[in-house]
């Protein structure tokens, strides 16, 4: 999951092709942490992928950070904010050593664990980054009840002598979301595919507030805003 030949690919296919505006999404955040925490300076990123996100973070906080679990990705970012300080770690676990006044979760980076248990304990770890006053923002993958089981998806990405063709399919089994996703680039070496499987828990908006009051956090969801809406909270 989230190997090299995704991570080359990862920006072409959601910025490009889906016109994801990370910049917009990045200043909502802010507004978001700053309405609650007037004075936040720092923020961490977890499941920040190839960084997207922290390089207008960058801009808008005087200290930024990211963690992510995949080190391809993560090679991406350094290369893009060379300047920021990102770890490859496992949000269950990771320890910075230091605490942030918000920590976000963008893009339904926490949908991947694989249980609430996991869940819980991810987000126990970003509460115990967050300073007294700081702000916690997470969005969710799409809940059960939104949840479409035999999704099927289909982009093709052209840009500087480069296509990418990319279809998904994602079936229900038990309580998870299998997605099979294969992949097709053309540039001016030839072709290549590879695929990805990716899998997510379809959990219900309430196991989610559970999942938060589990971790010793308080949370609002906003709905309509991102990709699926965003919690936000703090430290109960
Ligand atoms: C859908 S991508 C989103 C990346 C980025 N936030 C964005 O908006 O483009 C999910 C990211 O979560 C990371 N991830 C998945 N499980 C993780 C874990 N247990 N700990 C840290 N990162 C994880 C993946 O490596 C991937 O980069």
């Amino acid at each position: 999951m989230f190997g090299d030949q995704l991570a080359r690919v990862w920006d072409l296919i959601y910025q490009t092709g889906r016109g994801k505006d990370y910049h917009a999404e990045a200043e909502l955040v802010a507004e978001t942490v700053r309405a609650r925490n007037p004075g936040a300076r720092s923020l961490l990123d977890v499941g920040c992928g190839t960084g997207e996100h922290m390089v207008a973070f960058g801009e808008l906080f005087d200290h930024a950070e990211g963690v992510d679990l995949s080190e391809p990705m993560i090679s991406i970012a350094r290369d893009k904010a060379p300047h920021t300080t990102f770890h490859v770690g496992d949000m269950c676990t990771f320890d910075l050593g230091r605490s942030f006044d918000a920590v976000v979760s963008l893009y339904t980076a926490v949908g991947y664990l694989p249980s609430l248990d996991a869940l819980s304990a991810a987000l126990r770890r970003m509460a115990a980054h967050l300073t007294p006053d700081g702000v916690l923002v997470v969005e969710p993958w799409w809940f059960a009840e939104k949840f479409l089981d035999g999704h099927v998806a289909g982009d093709v990405v052209q840009e500087d002598g480069r296509t990418v063709a990319r279809v998904s399919r994602t079936e229900r089994r038990d309580d998870r979301a299998h997605m099979e996703i294969h992949y097709t680039v053309a540039d001016g070496n030839g072709i290549q595919s590879f695929t990805e499987s990716h899998s997510f828990g379809i959990w219900t908006r309430q196991q989610y507030l559970q999942a938060f009051a589990d971790a010793g956090c308080q949370v609002e969801y906003v709905e309509d805003v991102l990709y699926c809406g965003m919690f936000v909270g703090c430290r109960a």
